[in-house]
């Protein structure tokens, strides 16, 4: 994801950050939209969190037996999202997407899974298939080293048309909002169906969570559309950027996990105190009224952006999920991964985004990220990244 394959150019390496800037190694200040992915909320070096970290390692980094700080993220989790009813704590999404397929294979009894084309649940071998973020821009159908059995139960449809399930599937794993082929949101219905076709084919549900969740709210997606799957996974704003991911659900589906039942997972660093520590320092402090200020000023931003593409007459669809922002360099919405990857082949983003950064701004290095403008990013700030974006707009219709 860090790689500039697909945009060219020499990439910066970042010497340090603070709230919504980046300084790179030759001291030139990026107004950063990247944001660790979406694991930064609050912006960079956030004196509240950098002091919670600080002073959790003053007392130890790791122990191998419980700690208060893991037992509270779990509280906080299960408070904020409704139906979500125990987590277990692990190191990154990849690890929390990993462990929730595995849940559900051993509740259900079921190999099968069904994951949709452009959807990414981090790189575990029976999760590479049809993927999006890096691998889809680096142009891979999978990745090598990944056995054809491990795949062979991974089943990939398209987004945003609920498949035709039956009894041997475990469990249909989504982004309930898609993050990783640019931003597509879910159609009406979407997520409804599914609900209802798992229901009916005894199936489970799992929402990946990883970007959306604690971003679109505290309650994450299933909070804003009322969709309540049986696993969710997390990741990134929960461990305010350090490496914490979590998967969890009902009550009865979590008890599968040993110790209490048979599906084994486990994890040295997991629920460190350092990341619970920073992850806790982001989830108390937010709050609802954040959440909606931030919603406020990314619907201008994006209305903005918008606008500085189509008053140079170029074609743009800018998706907004709360302050999640996409950008597809198409005159067609874009619904799916067979779109995103058309908009994707004009060329422009690559262009776009060499110019934002010689501008000053720091976009994803590739055309199937979001944006993660956050509470760290003022309305001059967002203001100055629509001028630029205007600007290069400019240049890219050749005015
Ligand atoms: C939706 C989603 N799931 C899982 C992952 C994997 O998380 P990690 O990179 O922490 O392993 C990502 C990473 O971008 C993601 O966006």
């Amino acid at each position: 994801m860090r790689s500039f394959a697909s945009v060219g150019g020499t990439p910066y390496t970042v010497l340090r950050g603070e709230g919504p800037y980046v300084w790179d190694s030759e001291g030139r200040r990026y107004i950063d939209l990247v944001q660790s992915y979406g694991a930064v909320l609050l912006g960079h070096a956030h004196p509240g969190v950098v002091e919670a970290i600080a002073e959790a390692a003053r007392c130890g980094t790791t122990f191998g037996a419980p700690t208060p700080g893991e037992v509270y993220l779990a509280e906080a989790i299960c408070e904020a999202v409704v139906g979500c009813d125990q987590v277990r704590l692990v190191s990154s999404g990849t690890e929390a997407a990993m462990s929730a397929i595995r849940v559900a294979r051993g509740f259900t009894g079921r190999d099968r899974i069904v994951k949709f084309a452009g959807c990414y649940h981090g790189h575990a071998d029976a999760l590479l298939a049809g993927s999006g973020s890096g691998v889809a821009m680096l142009g891979l159908p999978g990745s090598a080293g990944v056995p054809k059995g491990a795949v062979a139960d991974t089943l990939v449809v398209p987004y945003n048309e609920v498949p035709t399930l039956d009894e041997k599937v475990a469990c249909v794993i989504v982004e309930p909002v898609a993050a990783n082929m640019g931003l597509v949101l879910p159609e009406p219905g979407f997520l409804e169906g599914l609900r209802q076709a798992c229901d009916d084919a005894g199936a489970l549900l799992v929402f990946d969570e990883v970007i959306t969740g604690f971003r679109l709210g505290a309650g994450g997606a299933s909070g804003v559309t009322g969709v309540v799957p049986d696993l969710w996974c997390f990741g990134k704003v929960i461990g305010g950027g350090l490496p914490v991911g979590a998967f969890g659900g009902r009550r009865d589906v979590l008890e599968v996990l040993a110790p209490g039942g048979p599906v084994y997972q486990a994890g040295t660093l997991s629920g460190n105190p350092l990341a619970t520590a920073a992850g806790l320092a982001v989830l108390e402090s937010v709050t609802p009224a954040h959440y909606e200020g931030l919603a406020k000023r990314v619907a201008s931003f994006a209305h903005a952006l918008a606008e500085a593409f189509s008053s140079q007459g170029i074609a743009v669809q800018v998706p907004v999920a709360g302050p999640l922002v996409g950008l597809f360099f198409s005159a067609q919405p874009v619904g799916g991964y067979e779109a995103a990857r058309e908009s994707a082949s004009n060329g422009l983003y690559s262009r776009f985004f060499s110019a934002m950064l010689e501008g000053g701004v720091a976009l994803a290095p590739g055309p199937y990220e979001a944006m993660f403008p956050g509470l760290a990013h003022s309305e001059s700030d967002l203001d100055e990244v629509v001028s630029i974006a205007g600007e290069v707009a400019g240049e890219l219709a050749g005015r």
